[in-house]
């Protein structure tokens, strides 16, 4: 049999009546997007999903319109009206597939955090069942409660929550569906099938943070889950895409940024490294700007640029000298902006990509590195608006977060650490190189040492 095409199916015809806003939750706006974008997102950047069925309300479609054409998406190849309920919705997407056979990954436009580990499991698992559920363990006891009184406590080790996508192979789903025409409103696909004994529904493990926007509180927790929110780079990614590509590279000549160079270089790169000690001051913009101008003169064009200068040191603010503060703003948040400013120009014509770096501090201040640990929780933030501001130009702008790294800076800071403990810059080379390629925008990208 040929490959069977993997649909998924976005419900997003709910009026959120628990969420209680004028427009429904859908369509609420989280770090920059609406809900219903996030979650698109998602589906069109999995490399497995084939078409996108996209179920909206009749009385919000103008909105949806609105939004499909101002992103221009590539996978989405229908726009259906849902029903009055989620079952109505889910059947509406379904009997609109005319494969004799297809998977379908149904899911909530509400959980706009599924990751891309889940919808590989699940696509995964459909290789072998017929029916695939995601559910997390449950960390509350649940209580059965009538009239506000117990009367049984279900064991806990046995129970799961429920989450989505739901996913099935096209017939069963569609024969649950016609079984239940007339039979009662249920609230999610897998329990059809569990009804009428179709298939054994096998579970694919959830995350906690695909949580389901359901209460005015939710959007808070979200936004948050945004703003942390960290990827681990594609480790398939290959580096063939690096060759001829002619990369800045400031702050190269020691540490994590020498080793991408090397490692660049190896790849067939183009690279130029700037540095003090190559006579570039990047807290300076014109000498940003004449670094740039000059690799263009050579080369005619400029792909990627990397900033891995920093500076860290330590000390309570009270004790520090002020100048030295300020050299170190200059050089670790000044320099970032200096960086991409000058650089937008070149990159508009290639369109391509900024990679920045932060530290594992940046999501909480800690006594001692207030200057560094906020000037890297600056550039966070700092690239999370660029990459808004560059999406029409389609250039790409993330943060690499590396743990603690074996670099001359942190030998410098902290002395001699445990053989092992600290990760290697060629594994911060690798993952810098890798996220260049990919087309991920925004992100913040955790590095961490590879298990051995
Ligand atoms: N959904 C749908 N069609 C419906 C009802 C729900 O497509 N008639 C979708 C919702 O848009 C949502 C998902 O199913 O993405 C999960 O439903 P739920 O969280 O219950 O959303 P709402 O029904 O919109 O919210 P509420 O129950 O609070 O009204
Ligand atoms: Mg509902």
């Amino acid at each position: 049999m040929d490959k069977l095409k993997n649909y998924g199916i976005i419900l997003a015809s709910g009026t959120g009546s628990r969420y209680n806003t004028d427009i429904p939750k859908q369509f609420v706006k989280i770090a920059g997007k609406t809900v219903m974008e996030h979650t698109i997102e998602v589906f069109e950047a999995a490399a497995d999903i084939d078409e996108i069925i996209l179920v909206i309300n009749p009385d919000y479609r103008h909105i949806a319109e609105d939004l499909l054409l101002k992103n221009n998406y590539k996978k989405i190849t229908k726009l259906l009206n849902g029903g009055d309920t989620r079952k109505e919705s889910s059947y509406i997407a379904i009997s609109s597939i005319e494969d004799v056979e297809a998977n379908v990954l149904i899911h909530d436009c509400a959980r706009p955090f599924l990751s891309q580990r889940i919808i590989n499991d699940c696509v995964e698992a459909l290789k072998t069942y017929n029916a695939v559920d995601v559910a997390i363990p449950s960390a509350d006891t649940i209580v059965k409660v009538k009239d506000k009184v117990i009367y049984s406590i279900p064991n806990r080790a046995e129970l799961q929550r429920g989450q989505t996508p739901q996913c099935f192979k096209l017939s069963l789903i569609k024969k649950a569906h016609e079984l239940s025409r007339n039979d009662g409103n249920f609230t999610d696909d897998c329990g059809l099938i569990v009804k009428y004994d179709l298939s054994d529904v096998y579970v694919v493990d959830g995350e906690g943070e695909n949580i389901k926007i359901t209460y005015p509180e939710d959007i808070f927790m979200a936004d948050r889950l945004f703003q942390l929110r960290s990827v681990l780079c594609p480790d398939e990614q290959s580096l063939n895409g690096i060759k001829d590509k002619v990369i800045v590279i400031f702050g190269g000549t020691s540490g994590i940024g020498k080793c991408i160079e090397d490692l660049a270089l190896e790849c067939g790169a183009k690279v130029f490294s700037a540095s003090t000690r190559t006579g570039c001051d990047i807290t300076s913009f014109d000498s940003v700007c004449k670094f740039l101008e000059n690799v263009n003169s050579q080369c005619g064009k400029i792909d990627y640029v990397i900033n891995s200068a920093g500076i860290l040191k330590m000390g309570k603010l009270l004790e520090r000298d002020i100048e030295d503060i300020k050299n170190d703003i200059n050089v670790n948040y000044i320099g970032s902006i200096n960086v991409v400013k000058a650089s937008i120009p070149y990159l508009q014509k290639t369109k391509g990509a900024v990679l920045l770096f932060a530290s594992s501090s940046y999501t909480r201040g800690r006594a001692l590195y207030s200057t560094y640990s906020s000037t890297k929780a600056g550039i966070v933030n700092l690239s999370q608006a660029l990459a808004e501001e560059l999406a029409a130009d389609d250039i790409r702008i993330n943060v690499i977060n590396p743990e603690r790294t074996a670099t001359p800076m942190r030998f410098k800071a902290f002395g001699k650490e445990p053989e092992g403990s600290l990760l290697q810059p060629e594994v911060v080379a690798e993952a810098s190189l890798k996220t260049l390629l990919t087309n991920l925008t925004g992100q913040v990208i955790d590095v961490r040492r590879k298990a051995k």
